[in-house]
């Protein structure tokens, strides 16, 4: 077979694969199977690098992270839902849109699965997958192309689709198990759990590397066609739009129902609220949505929301659990926390043997005892929480919880500054501290040791062999190999991903080494900013301040981090070890910023930079960058090849444009 017969035929083989896992949770192949087609069809893409098209799967991870996130206007506004939490709140939504439409009966409405998850407006053009944004203020959001081109279940092109374009909105989503993953890495790391899938579905559309976010495993549930001014007519009712979606090769959630009034609606409200445990994604709720699209016209909307639709909310899901103990965790910044051992017991689907407590003052206020039974809930299928005791006699004979004064690792006090509510251990050598601040280093998020799991860390802690982070480039294979369960190969194994994380980009470091309120984000913009370890340790809070996103908080914990001599020994220590400590400066120092309050669009290529250099540039002396023009456009600059539609609305606004001349001398003498 000719190499192009056999892309065509694994692209084919690949994108039914991906159709079958993602959208129909039926997969036919392995993992390894897949992997096995993917790897081949990459491997003959770089040997006929002409036979490469932007939307073949290998594609859905664009190469080089990017710098951040243009803003993007959406075709039409993303308006978000008003609630009903009872039975009553849905019919009186039904009344009002029996008034508003004057009509005695109740209408058809479409009900459906409300995903909690994060909600994207994806755009497609001659059927190819052009844009991807987030909801953002509901008028602009985040150009999150590069991100969302990862999403397995979201198609980079229609099969059977219109060519006009098309704007398809719709919610990214974590899978049950995916969100359970993250957060036993979170906890793996000493990190704060992620209350909910929506905030971890956000922040990994957020992270600036998409070959990050290819890993985080997110997937996707598309739900609603918003056609342009001018484009084709859409199908008449919400129903035949579903199925269209569908055919046209999307994720649609099969769950809909087609439901003729409202006693149909709250039949399917009370099923699913009762069944939803059931399903491999998160659901907080049903949307219902009037069927009829003329009779949605006729209905419009508020400022907020729409008067078609409304959002029924699931009551949280409260279950009795016997409270063994309450004990407390120290995280790698000496966090002392307070968590419940239950006794095992199933809620929303899933088995429940921890729930958090919230802080000590809310434990001592709602008078919560061990050795009796509890109250548990999952809110909105989020971490579950202990609400109160079951038993509320203050006489009852069981002995008050009071917090410990004491460390439970090291038995050193614990403190808790007047102004906050959080009790911390501050011995620096406390071993929970560094156990948790190494299982956060080697995690994937950040030094990506593979091997270096809780377990490994547990013994090299213990062992003594670790008792620094830079200990961990001094282990050898010999030292590993003596560890429980630690074979020769798997401490080969262990000692070569050791070696390989010394090149990892500065951020990762960053990142790693668990500075206080240094997330993932923030060591990416720390280390595009500065550039090197060494550059951030210099810089002053002013400085550190001065950069975008980075807040005084922020800016607070970094100084007080490099000021400890201690972290500055470590510092050292990791240079001498030969980690990568140098990186690329990705952004300009802050100056002034002349251009501050100005918002420019740049269409087609600029000579001599990317698209992004030129878009930084502008950024760095305080301009805004945005992908299409609006009345609020100062300039439109204009490069090689210039995409006609900016031009002409351009024009028709009479918004200056700037060729690459005019660009030049607006960032080399700005005013
Ligand atoms: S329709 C104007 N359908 O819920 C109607 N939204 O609280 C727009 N959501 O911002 C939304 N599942 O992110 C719709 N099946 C579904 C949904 C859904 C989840 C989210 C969406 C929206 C929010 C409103």
């Amino acid at each position: 077979m000719i190499p192009a017969e056999r892309i065509d035929q694994l692209r084919q083989k690949i994108r039914r694969h991906e159709e079958l896992y993602y959208m129909h949770a039926a997969p036919e192949i392995s993992d390894a199977e897949f992997d096995a087609l993917m790897n081949e069809l990459k491997a003959l893409e770089a040997s006929h690098p002409d036979l490469l098209t932007p939307d073949s799967p290998t594609q859905r991870v664009g190469g080089r992270p990017a710098e951040g996130f243009v803003t993007v206007e959406h075709a039409q506004p993303m308006l978000s839902l008003d609630n009903a939490y009872n039975e009553d709140d849905l019919r009186a939504f039904d009344e009002r849109v029996r008034k508003g439409l004057a009509i005695a009966a109740s209408p058809s409405y479409v009900a459906e699965l409300k995903i909690d998850g994060l909600s994207i407006a994806l755009t497609y053009d001659r059927g190819q997958l052009v844009r991807g944004a987030t909801r953002g203020d509901g008028t602009r959001g985040e150009d999150v192309t590069r991100n969302v081109r990862t999403v397995r279940a979201v198609p980079l092109s229609l099969e059977h689709g219109p060519q006009a374009r098309v704007e398809i909105r719709g919610e990214v989503y974590l899978s049950k198990k995916a969100f359970e993953r993250m957060n036993q890495e979170q906890e793996a790391a000493g990190e704060p759990l992620f209350a909910n899938p929506r905030n971890t579905a956000a922040g990994a559309m957020r992270n600036l590397d998409p070959a990050l976010v290819a890993k985080r495993g997110l997937s996707a549930w598309m739900y609603q066609v918003v056609i342009p001014e001018g484009g084709p007519e859409g199908p008449p009712l919400h129903a035949a739009m579903l199925q269209d979606l569908k055919a046209w090769g999307m994720a649609v959630e099969p769950h809909w129902r087609h439901c003729d009034g409202i006693d149909a609606v709250i039949d399917f409200c009370n099923e699913w609220r009762d069944k939803r445990g059931a399903l491999a994604f998160e659901t907080d709720g049903v949307v219902i949505k009037l069927n009829d699209l003329a009779q949605r016209e006729r209905l419009g909307t508020t400022s907020k929301f729409p008067r078609w639709a409304t959002a029924f909310k699931f009551p949280a899901e409260r279950k009795m659990a016997m409270l063994h103990r309450i004990e407390v965790n120290i995280g790698r910044t000496g966090a002392a926390t307070p968590f419940a051992r239950l006794e095992p017991t199933v809620v929303a689907g899933s088995t429940i043997s921890m729930a958090t407590l919230h802080n000590p003052d809310d434990i001592i206020r709602k008078d919560i005892r061990p050795g009796e039974l509890v109250i548990i809930e999952k809110a909105g299928d989020v971490i579950p929480r202990v609400v109160g005791p079951v038993n509320t006699d203050p006489d009852r004979p069981l002995a008050r919880w009071v917090m410990p004064t004491h460390c439970p690792v090291c038995n050193r006090p614990l403190h808790k500054p007047d102004d906050e509510a959080v009790w911390r251990c501050e011995n620096s050598s406390c071993p929970s501290k560094l156990r948790r601040g190494l299982e956060h280093f080697a995690s994937r998020g950040a030094m990506n040791i593979e091997g270096m799991g809780e377990s490994l860390v547990a013994q090299l802690t213990e062992s003594g062999l670790v008792k620094s982070l830079a200990d961990v480039y001094h282990l050898t294979a010999e030292a590993l190999a003596g560890l429980e369960r630690m074979g020769k190969k798997s401490a080969a194994k262990v000692m070569s991903e050791i070696d390989k994380s010394r090149g990892n980009e500065v951020w990762r470091l960053l990142y790693g080494l668990g500075i206080r309120h240094v997330g993932e984000r923030g060591a990416q913009v720390l280390a595009d900013h500065f550039g090197s370890v060494a550059e951030v340790q210099a810089a002053s809070r002013d400085q550190l301040q001065q950069v975008r996103e980075i807040g005084p908080v922020l800016a607070e914990a970094v100084r007080t981090w490099f000021d400890e001599p201690r972290n500055r020994d470590l510092i050292e220590r990791l240079q001498a070890a030969g980690l990568t400590t140098v990186g690329e400066r990705k952004v300009a120092p802050a100056g002034p910023q002349p251009l501050l309050g100005k918002t420019y669009v740049i269409t087609g290529e600029v000579p001599g930079m990317t698209r992004e250099e030129a878009q930084q540039k502008l950024q760095a002396l305080g301009a805004k960058v945005t992908s299409s023009v609006s009345k609020k456009t100062t300039g439109l600059i204009v490069g090689a090849e210039p995409g006609a539609s900016k031009l002409e609305k351009a024009t028709a606004l009479g918004i200056p444009t700037l060729d690459e001349e005019g660009f030049v001398a607006l960032i080399m003498n700005p005013s």
